[in-house]
């Protein structure tokens, strides 16, 4: 066991982020019960805002980021794991409050911690990671909405990003006919791949829209919000939902009250971060049931550690496809 361990630290220089390799010992780690030795974690786009400083979603530095992680415990102070276990954990607010999985190691707190599913490589789990989980929380969203596999399209935005492939291939996998949004029409072939049936560019959703429009969608997983969320609201058929859990395409979302009061349709929030541990375990072992691993693998990309800052700001602009593995012992 070596004493010192590479981590990506966050510091704050004349008011700006900035971030550097550095390599750290147990003790300057945070309180914790458990020690994990991470061997892989993914990256989000929350990641990217937290490493480019953008957005000042971290206001403690020095600052270990990084949402998620899996790896094998290395000591335990709980007698809820022992050395050897398997562990995944996305959300609790590590990588945004308390330092998280871009380290060699990290400490903490037993209960944010998932046993590793045991059908599942480590690789894999970082691969599904949060922007998976998020996905699989969406897809059951609609499902407690009574979004029926044949009442016609989903629509899926951002289709391209993280969260937004693999809500494609789950829903496809479902049963669902999954229109596709996305900015890149050029990678049709590889939302095709993951089973989407329609691609719709991302103009068609990205400008101000009537409150009312044709009802189209029977269903929608929205990772963009903003106008695209906006425009189709206004398109949901009668009696339908959206799962809306992202903000790529900003923040204010124009719509009026009249998608619901007159087409009774519903907006769903999603937020992966605090949700409960027996919602997660569903979703987890969902998500093992569901994903046709030959597509997850096809949209994902391991990166080496030395990688990780680059592709921070890659994915801010929108030009990661798919979801980014950081091997962190490469
Ligand atoms: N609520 C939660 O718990 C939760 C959890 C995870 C992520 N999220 C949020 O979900 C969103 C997606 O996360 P991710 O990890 O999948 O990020 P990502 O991989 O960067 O995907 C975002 C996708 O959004 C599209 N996009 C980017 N800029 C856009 C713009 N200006 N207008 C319209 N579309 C745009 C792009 O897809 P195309 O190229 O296909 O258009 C991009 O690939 C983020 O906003 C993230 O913060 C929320």
């Amino acid at each position: 066991m070596s004493d010192t361990f590479k981590a990506l630290v966050l510091d704050e220089e004349d008011g700006k982020t900035v971030n550097s390799f550095k390599q750290l010992q147990l003790n300057d780690l945070p309180d914790g019960e458990v020690v994990v030795a991470v061997s892989h974690s993914s990256l989000n786009y929350k990641d990217g805002l937290a490493i480019t400083g953008t957005g000042k979603i971290i206001r403690k530095f020095p600052f270990v980021p990084g949402i998620d992680l899996v790896g094998e415990v290395e000591t335990s102070q709980t007698d809820h794991y022992k050395a050897g276990d398997k562990v995944l954990l996305t959300g609790w607010g590590v990588g945004e409050r308390h330092w998280g999985g871009f380290s060699q190691k990290a400490r903490l707190k037993a209960k944010w911690l998932t046993p590793l599913p045991k059908d599942l490589s480590p690789t894999r789990a970082m691969a599904i990671g949060t922007a998976g989980f998020t996905a699989m929380l969406s897809v059951m969203a609609l499902e407690d909405h009574g979004v029926k596999k044949d009442g016609g399209p989903v629509l899926v935005t951002g289709a391209n990003g993280g969260v937004g492939s693999v809500a494609v291939s789950l829903l496809a996998a479902l049963g669902y006919e999954v229109t596709a949004s996305t900015g890149r029409v050029e990678e049709e072939g590889f939302l095709k791949d993951l089973g989407a049936k329609h691609i719709l560019p991302r103009s068609e959703l990205s400008r101000k829209s009537k409150p009312l429009e044709k009802e189209t969608w029977n269903g929608a997983v929205d990772t963009v919000g903003g106008e695209p969320l906006a425009t189709l609201l206004s398109q949901l058929r009668y009696g339908t939902a959206v799962a809306a859990c992202g903000l790529a395409a900003g923040v204010p979302l124009p719509t009026t009250v009249f998608p619901f009061i007159l087409r009774n349709v519903a907006l769903q929030g999603i937020d992966s971060v605090m949700c409960p541990p027996q919602r997660r375990e569903i979703a987890w072992r969902r998500i093992a049931e569901i994903l046709p691993m030959d597509k997850l693998d096809s949209l994902t990309t391991i990166i080496p550690f030395d990688d990780l800052p680059k592709a921070a700001s890659s994915i801010l602009a929108g030009s990661i496809r798919g979801r980014t593995v950081i091997d962190l012992n490469s």
